[in-house]
């Protein structure tokens, strides 16, 4: 694929472009007027990227080639292009405003969604009001959603991202890890005469999911004592009715959704329930209308204007072209301290592959980077120095609120300062002359400044993206998870994979299935490697 004429261009203008300093990019002074764009009120700034109109030309040139606009259509038009699941893509039906059918094999799937959207809001509201009650009569306070994966990080991330918008009287709880650490200190601060437990998984198989589920519900009925209360304190999100019902959950207390809504696509489906009762349906309809938005824009903006296409291009670049391997991802939101745990399932089990659609080995390109990151101010004083002064080149998207979610904006003045700071830092760096008058106004001895001066100069040069919105609504959110997804999928199209499927899951799940009766029975019984052999040896022998 590397030897097609897109490609071919854009090794040129990589090459052309290597040795010139971001700084020299910006002696155009029209720069940011250039390199940004404003869509569903978020602003990108790509204006310090290592680019100029003719790489950006031809990255869309690229896009172009990969059919990228015939593959949104198809897309949204729920065609089958998760061809190795043989499933549709269609999480985008489930924030969708308009009145149009949206057809998968030959049904509209329109109908369902707004039945089941209606039945969390029913639902949702049956909590909040206190009409919903415990088994002892009790209204619910505390909310525990047990899942792992896009049944946890999702939810969690915009429960957090959305803390003004909470109800007041109601707490909520995100158990995802198999460790029983996890659920017992959660259950620590539960009352099981007011806690409702939501058990949400795509498969209902899950095994971290069930463990937990199944430790909630003993310790549920060590209390109750009585199996029949079970139904007023535990519902389930799934598409598996037949093992909700195995697991002893009302099939009316069972919200819904289908095999064409992805895990790490699947916050805007049924798996919002905690949402919809933490934030009220209003809310949470403006979170859908939010991501519906970015899908419009998505469809219709052309390409050049595009802020998904230019996201992932972007990110292309860097990883094809300059040899990235790591995203970061910086939030100066605080309420955004979830989304690179969010973004790091969404774009890694997504583009996480090494075969292209048709089965070949991807022999000549990276697929996705490693993303990661942490909020703003905090990353400031833990890995920053080495954006600053390592040798990694790290992309990095700033994402920036220009007012925070809390009650005064006593701090807001500092926390842009500093995020603007660290791109100008990173992009522009400080070269020697600059330091050594640095290094002269501090007043060092000019014995001294030679000495520092090695130490204190900034490289620069180092790329950022900054995305700026006024402040963190539900509908912003909504918009900017929705530009992310949209992202994924301009790069999974470039690069010519399946961004829908997760086999690379399946594997470790399986061979823990083969050793848990061994560690069950503290005995080794099947033929290991030697290193799983000693260690089992060493758990069975060693710290007993
Ligand atoms: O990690 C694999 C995965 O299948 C994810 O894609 C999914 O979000 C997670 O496990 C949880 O799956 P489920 O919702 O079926 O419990």
């Amino acid at each position: 694929m590397n030897n097609s004429p897109a490609w071919q261009a854009l090794t040129a203008q990589q090459q052309r472009l290597a040795s010139i300093h971001l700084r020299d990019l910006f002696a155009d002074e029209q720069r940011f007027q250039k390199f940004s764009l404003k869509a569903c009120d978020i602003v990108l700034d790509f204006s310090k990227n290592r680019l100029d109109e003719a790489a950006l030309a031809a990255l869309f040139a690229l896009a172009q080639e990969r059919h990228t606009p015939q593959w949104i259509a198809k897309q949204f038009s729920g065609e089958k292009i998760n061809h190795t699941e043989n499933r549709a893509v269609l999480h985008t039906a489930l924030r969708y405003q308009g009145q149009q059918p949206i057809v998968v094999d030959g049904e509209d799937v329109m109908p369902k969604v707004r039945a089941v959207l209606n039945h969390m809001g029913e639902f949702s509201e049956q909590v909040r009001s206190g009409q919903w009650r415990g088994y002892t009569g009790k209204r619910i306070k505390t909310l525990v959603n047990i899942g792992i994966g896009g049944s946890d990080l999702g939810p969690k991330m915009v429960d957090t991202a959305l803390e003004a918008y909470k109800h007041p009287q109601l707490q909520s709880f995100y158990v995802s890890n198999l460790d029983a650490l996890h659920i017992q200190q959660v259950l620590k601060a539960c009352d099981p005469e007011t806690s409702l437990f939501i058990i949400a998984s795509k498969t209902f198989s899950t095994q971290e999911t069930l463990t937990n589920a199944y430790t909630a519900r003993q310790w549920f009925l060590n209390h109750a004592q009585n199996e029949a209360a079970i139904e007023h304190h535990f519902v389930a999100v799934s598409t598996n009715a037949a093992l909700v019902e195995k697991f002893g959950i009302n099939t009316n207390n069972m919200f819904g959704f289908w095999d064409w809504v992805g895990g790490r696509y699947s916050l805007w489906s049924a798996i919002g329930l905690p949402l919809v009762i933490m934030l009220g349906r209003d809310n949470f309809h403006a979170l859908l209308k939010g991501a519906y938005a970015m899908d419009v824009h998505f469809q219709t903006a052309p390409l050049a204007r595009n802020m998904p296409v230019i996201l992932g291009l972007i990110g292309l670049w860097y990883d094809n072209f300059f040899n990235a391997s790591t995203q970061a991802i910086l939030p100066y939101d605080y309420a955004l301290q979830h989304l690179p745990a969010y973004l790091q399932q969404l774009e890694m089990e997504s583009n996480g592959k090494r075969t292209h659609r048709n089965g070949a080995s991807i022999a000549d390109m990276k697929t996705c980077p490693v993303i990661w990151g942490a909020a703003g101010n905090n990353g400031q004083h833990a890995f920053y120095q080495l954006l600053h002064q390592g040798q990694h080149l790290i992309p990095a998207d700033f994402i920036v609120a220009a007012q925070s979610q809390a009650d005064n904006q006593s701090h807001q003045a500092a926390v842009l300062a500093n995020a603007l700071a660290q791109t100008q830092a990173l992009m522009a760096g400080r070269n020697e002359a600059e330091t050594r008058q640095q290094l002269q106004a501090e007043g060092l001895s000019e014995a001294e400044i030679e000495h520092q001066l090695p130490h204190r100069i900034f490289a620069g040069n180092q790329p950022s993206n900054t995305l700026l919105y006024k402040k963190l609504t539900p509908e912003i959110l909504g918009s900017l998870i929705a530009l992310y997804e949209h992202k994924v999928f301009v790069q999974s199209v470039c690069w010519d994979i399946n961004a829908y499927d997760q086999w690379g899951v399946e594997l470790g799940k399986q061979m823990a299935a083969v050793l848990l009766p061994e560690i069950e029975a503290r005995q080794v019984q099947g033929q290991h490697d030697a290193s799983t052999t000693g260690l089992l040896k060493q758990i069975f022998n060693g710290y007993d």
